[in-house]
């Protein structure tokens, strides 16, 4: 996969040297070029930003050093040249769609990925129409919160997508069990020593019956999910819990009724 992040920061982006993203680079699984959008400025100060039409507070990102960056990638793009698609261009911003799990392998499967770091109050809105000629522009939300660009939301998503790229990730079983995969969170863990500082680990883990351990963990990970995020239980698919899954999400505080998962609280007779 090829990846260009554009930003006026690019040492920010040195941590994707580190780790299973820099092994990745290292191995030619990942071709990942950071641009420096400064170096697309003509004048002394090297001019970045402006002050916003209409007023208000803060800085804009100007249109020219934009167009021309992205430009350059786009022309240069592996997937444009050989099979005439667009490359997809994220541009994180608290303003897009939140990105998920789902969104991150949809986009391991990208030929080539481009990323628009914008500071202060943005960048030019003219320049997202202007790319969308070029690109598959996806203006993207690593969270509800502000950052104050998007070169951190770059690196979590480059993490997020990069570690899904066949061959990234040593072991692929590792992804199947992890939370979000399977729309619910991942169960707890633990490892020697079975006894330590008065806390055990849970027995079934030592038994050796693969079926309990199983069980254990499904039912650790109803629990866990019911307490820490209701909001991901009302999206299962009632379709897809057996008895020992209804049985972990009454005791979570969730029932089954007509087809639906729902609080126990709304139980008429909850
Ligand atoms: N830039 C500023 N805040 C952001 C966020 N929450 N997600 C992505 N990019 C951002």
């Amino acid at each position: 996969m090829r990846i260009d992040v554009v930003s006026i920061f690019p040492e920010y982006l040195a941590a994707l040297d580190l780790s299973l993203i820099g092994k990745a680079r290292r191995e030619n699984l990942l071709d990942l070029n950071v641009h420096d959008l400064r170096d697309y400025t003509h004048d002394r100060h090297r001019t970045v930003d402006d002050t916003p039409y209409g007023g208000g507070a803060g800085m804009v990102m100007k249109p020219e050093p934009w167009a021309a960056a992205l430009g350059r990638i786009a022309v240069e793009s592996p997937v444009a040249t050989a099979t005439g698609e667009k490359p997809i261009l994220i541009v994180p911003s608290p303003a897009g769609a939140v990105f998920d799990q789902a969104m991150a392998y949809e986009l391991a499967e990208a030929q080539h990925l481009a990323f628009a770091c914008g500071r202060y109050e943005g960048i030019d809105e003219r320049v997202i129409e202007h790319a969308s000629e070029a690109y598959d522009v996806r203006p993207l939300s690593i969270g509800d919160y502000v950052l104050n660009g998007g070169e951190v939301a770059v690196l979590a998503m480059v993490e997020a997508i990069g570690r899904l790229i066949p061959g990234v990730i040593g072991n692929p079983e590792s992804l199947v069990e992890e939370s979000h995969s399977d729309g619910l969170l991942e169960y707890p863990v633990y490892t020697k020593p079975a006894s330590w500082e008065g806390r055990e680990v849970p027995e079934v883990l030592l038994s050796g019956n693969h079926a309990k351990i199983a069980r254990f963990r499904r039912g650790k990970q109803l629990e866990r999910t019911a307490a820490r995020r209701p909001d991901l239980i009302l999206q299962l698919d009632p379709e897809t819990l057996n008895r020992h899954d209804r049985d972990a999400l009454w005791h979570s505080g969730f029932a089954v009724h007509e087809g639906k998962i729902i609080p126990r609280s709304e139980l008429a007779w909850g």
